[in-house]
C-alpha cells in the first residue's frame, strides 16, 4: 500500500501549483536525497536493514513471560513514533503474548508519579530509549524506575528487567547497560532521532505490543522504492513536498495535519516534531519553516474550522482520510423528530464522510489550499508507509528550501542553561546567566 496523495490546489493557484522550475528542482533534490542515503539521509536505508529487525525480534522473543507490561521511557523522536504507531494500530489483531505497552514521554512530575504507581518491577519490563544516551528527561526517569527495580529485586532485577535502546557506543545509557549486563539494542548512529521510529527505537516496543513490525517496515520500503528522480512528481511524497514548498512561497506559514481519524491524533504529534524541528531553520538573512498544527475531523469542524475558513490566508491544509470503517447503519428514529430522517439508514461512515467532503469543498470554494491523503486501510503496512511518506516529504522539503533538515542546533541553547541551573560541572556560567535572566522570582524578567 502506498498512501495516495491528490491535490485540489492547482485550481486555487490559477494554474499549476508546482512551477516548471520547482518540478526540475524536485528531481534534482530527490537525486541528492537518494545519494545521501549513505550519509545524512540514512533513514532511507532503515527498512532494508534486516540485521536490526532480526536483533529486535530476537530481543523481544526472549523477554520473560512474567513481563506482561512494558514501560518505554523516552522523549521526542525516542517516543513520539512509538506512541503514534500504538494508537494507530490499536484496533488491529495482536499476536499471542502481546504486552500492554505504555510510553512515558515527559518529565511532568504528575505523569511520572502516575507511571510509577502503574509500574510493578515484578511484571513490567523497562525500555529506556535515548539515541544520545544523555537526555535529561530520560535519564531522570531512568533513575526513578531503576531504583524501584533495584529496591524490589536487586542487581539481578536490573539485569533482567531492562532492555535499553541507545547508541551502540556512546552515552550514559550505553555505559549503564554495559555495567548492568542488560540487553541493549542499537540506534543506528546516522539515523536522526525524529527519523528513527522504524529502527529498534519503535520496533521493539511495537513488536512487544503484538503488532507486525516486519509488515510496518515493508510498507515503508514500498514508499522508498518508488522514489524516482526521473519522474519525481509521480510519487505522492515528492509531490506533497513540492506542493508544501510552493504553498510556503505563497505565504503558508502554518501547516495543518487534519486527520479524519481519531487513531491518527498522535501521528499528528509525531509529524509536528518531524516538520517543526526539521524545517524551522535560519536561511540567509531570514528564516524558513511552517508551524505544524494538528487537527482531528470532524471534531475540529466545531473548533478550528472558522479560523481555517475565514482567518488569515497563512495555512496549508493536509486532510487525511482512512478507509475500512466498520459498517454501522444509523437506526431510523424519525418518529421522534423529522430531522433524524436525514441520517436514517445511512452508514455512520457515510455521514462522517459527507461532513469531511462538505468541509473540503467549503475550504476549496473559499480559496484555501487543501491537499489530500487517503489511507485505504490503517494496518501495519499503512502505518509504515505513512511514516515513510512524511519522512520523505519532510527531508525533501528541507532540501528544496535549501536548509539541513537533519540537524536541530536551536534546541541546544536551552539545554546549556538547564544544565547550568542543575549544577553540571563546567556549566556554571550558563547557570549564572540563567539566574540573572530569571531573577529572584524564577520567571523571565
Ligand atoms: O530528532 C531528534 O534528534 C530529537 O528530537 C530527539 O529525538 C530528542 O531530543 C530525544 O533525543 P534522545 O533520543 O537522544 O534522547
Amino acid at each position: 500500500m502506498n498512501p495516495t496523495s491528490f491535490t485540489f490546489s492547482d485550481r486555487l493557484a490559477g494554474g499549476p501549483l508546482v512551477s516548471d522550475a520547482l518540478r526540475a528542482a524536485a528531481g534534482r533534490e530527490l537525486a541528492r536525497l537518494l545519494a545521501d542515503a549513505t550519509g545524512p539521509a540514512a533513514f532511507l536505508e532503515v527498512p532494508g536493514d534486516a540485521p536490526s529487525l532480526d536483533a529486535t525480534l530476537r530481543a523481544a522473543a526472549v523477554v520473560p513471560a512474567r513481563f506482561t507490561k512494558v514501560l518505554v521511557l523516552g522523549i521526542g523522536g525516542s517516543a513520539l513514533g512509538t506512541q503514534a504507531a500504538l494508537d494507530a494500530l490499536r484496533p488491529m489483531p495482536r499476536a499471542a503474548g502481546a504486552r500492554e505497552v505504555r510510553v512515558l514521554a515527559n518529565l511532568d512530575p504528575v505523569s511520572v508519579a502516575d507511571a510509577l504507581a502503574w509500574f510493578d518491577p515484578a511484571d513490567t519490563l523497562l525500555n529506556p530509549i535515548t539515541k544520545s544516551g544523555t537526555t535529561v528527561e530520560t535519564l531522570t526517569q531512568f533513575a526513578l524506575f531503576a531504583d524501584r527495580i533495584r529496591a524490589a529485586r536487586g542487581d539481578a532485577g536490573l539485569r533482567e528487567g531492562i532492555v535499553a535502546t541507545t547508541d551502540p557506543e556512546r552515552g550514559a545509557l550505553r555505559r549503564i547497560a554495559r555495567k548492568l549486563g542488560c540487553p541493549a539494542l542499537d540506534v543506528p548512529p546516522r539515523v536522526g532521532g525524529r527519523f528513527s521510529v522504524l529502527t529498534p527505537v519503535g520496533l521493539f516496543p511495537i513488536a512487544l505490543a503484538g503488532y507486525d513490525v516486519a509488515a510496518m517496515r515493508a510498507g515503508a520500503a514500498r514508499v522508498f522504492a518508488a522514489l524516482d528522480p526521473a519522474a519525481p512528481l509521480d510519487h505522492p511524497s515528492v509531490r506533497a513536498a513540492a506542493d508544501q514548498v510552493a504553498l510556503m512561497d505563497r505565504g503558508a506559514v502554518v501547516r495543518v495535519f487534519w486527520a479524519y481519524c481519531d487513531r491518527l491524533a498522535s501521528m499528528g504529534d509525531w509529524l509536528s516534531q518531524l516538520w517543526g524541528e526539521s524545517l524551522g531553520k535560519p536561511r540567509g538573512d531570514g528564516a524558513v519553516g511552517q508551524t505544524p498544527l494538528r487537527a482531528i475531523g470532524s471534531t475540529d469542524q466545531h473548533s478550528l474550522l472558522q479560523l481555517f475558513m475565514e482567518g488569515p490566508r497563512d495555512k496549508s491544509l493536509t486532510i487525511v482520510t482512512v478507509g475500512g470503517a466498520p459498517a454501522m447503519p444509523v437506526p431510523d428514529l424519525s418518529d421522534l423528530d423529522a430531522d433524524l430522517a436525514e441520517f436514517a439508514g445511512k452508514d455512520v461512515s457515510a455521514v462522517f464522510d459527507a461532513l469531511r467532503a462538505g468541509t473540503t469543498v467549503g475550504l476549496v470554494e473559499a480559496g484555501r489550499p487543501v491537499l489530500g491523503l487517503h489511507v485505504p486501510a490503517l494496518d501495519e503496512a499503512a502505518v509504515g508507509a505513512l511514516f515513510a511518506h512524511f519522512m520523505v516529504e519532510t527531508a525533501l522539503a528541507g532540501y528544496l528550501l535549501g536548509i539541513d533538515p537533519f540537524d536541530q542546533p536551536g534546541v541546544e541553547a536551552g539545554k546549556k542553561f538547564a544544565h547550568g541551573l542543575l549544577g553540571r560541572p563546567g556549566m556554571e556560567s550558563f547557570g549564572d546567566q540563567a539566574r540573572r535572566v530569571l531573577g529572584a522570582t524564577g520567571e523571565p524578567r
